[in-house]
């Protein structure tokens, strides 16, 4: 089984700095990641949060915190990244949806956040590990700022080789170009198998976390509590 799982190709974590990495994927993620960041705000939207302060690590354009916005009126969120570029575009997506005054952006890396011990009741992040330098870091991160009670809500690809060929044809009957099927094809390739990801958990703080597969999105689910 080993093979199909192939290895990690990592990617840089500065993979969307410039201004045309940032507009390609914004318009990647309108047209194909809608359903998403519907079904991510749903399920964080259940969770009985002991406050109202969210933090989305890697917000990118700010698509997946607007949704949170709509369905959780009684939330404030702070969208994190460490590209200027994304954020210009999630200001301006977030100032279209009306949401400015519930919605803020931080620049900043995830492995060291300028935010005071436990500030947030929920930190959530949708496809976003798998560009992390020091994963482990940010997982202690996560756990410092996320106050007792609270909730850590992480969803990115899984990595399976023998999916890819599938992968790019389902990407080319949703419409996708090959552009878009590549970006699409290299951020599964540089994700973690569900074995990696437990293995990160381990030595970090978040080493009780629930991981699971949702194998008919393609997703991996990692779910924590803060004791
Ligand atoms: C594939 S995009 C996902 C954006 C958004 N979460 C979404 O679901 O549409 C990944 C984002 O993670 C950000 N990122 C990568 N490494 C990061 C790090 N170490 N700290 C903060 N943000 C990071 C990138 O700049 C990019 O905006």
């Amino acid at each position: 089984m080993k093979f199909l799982k192939g290895t990690r190709i990592p990617l840089s974590e500065d993979s969307f700095a410039d201004t045309s990495a940032a507009q390609f994927y914004d318009e990647h993620a309108r047209r194909f990641m809608g359903s998403v960041y519907r079904r991510f705000a749903a399920k964080a939207a259940r969770i009985n949060i002991p406050g109202k302060q969210v933090l989305d690590l890697g917000t990118g354009t700010g698509r997946l915190v607007i949704e949170l916005a709509k369905v959780r009126p009684d939330w404030q969120i702070t969208g994190a990244d460490i590209s200027e570029e994304m954020l210009k575009i999630a200001r301006t997506n977030t100032e279209q949806a009306g949401l400015t005054d519930r919605i803020v952006f931080q620049p900043t890396p995830a492995e060291s956040l300028p935010f005071a011990d436990g500030s947030f009741a929920l930190v959530v992040s949708n496809s976003s590990l798998h560009l992390w330098s020091d994963p482990a870091k940010v997982f202690k991160e996560i756990s410092r700022v996320t106050s007792p009670g609270g909730y850590c809500l992480i969803w990115d690809n899984m990595r399976y080789n023998i999916l890819n060929p599938f992968l790019s044809l389902l990407g080319w009957a949703m419409g996708m170009n090959q552009s878009q099927r590549l970006l699409w094809l290299k951020a599964v390739r540089s994700s973690y198998n569900l074995g990696e990801v437990k293995a990160l958990l381990r030595e970090t703080p978040l080493r009780n976390a629930r991981v699971t597969l949702v194998p008919r999105f393609l997703e991996l689910c990692i779910q924590w509590k803060k004791t």
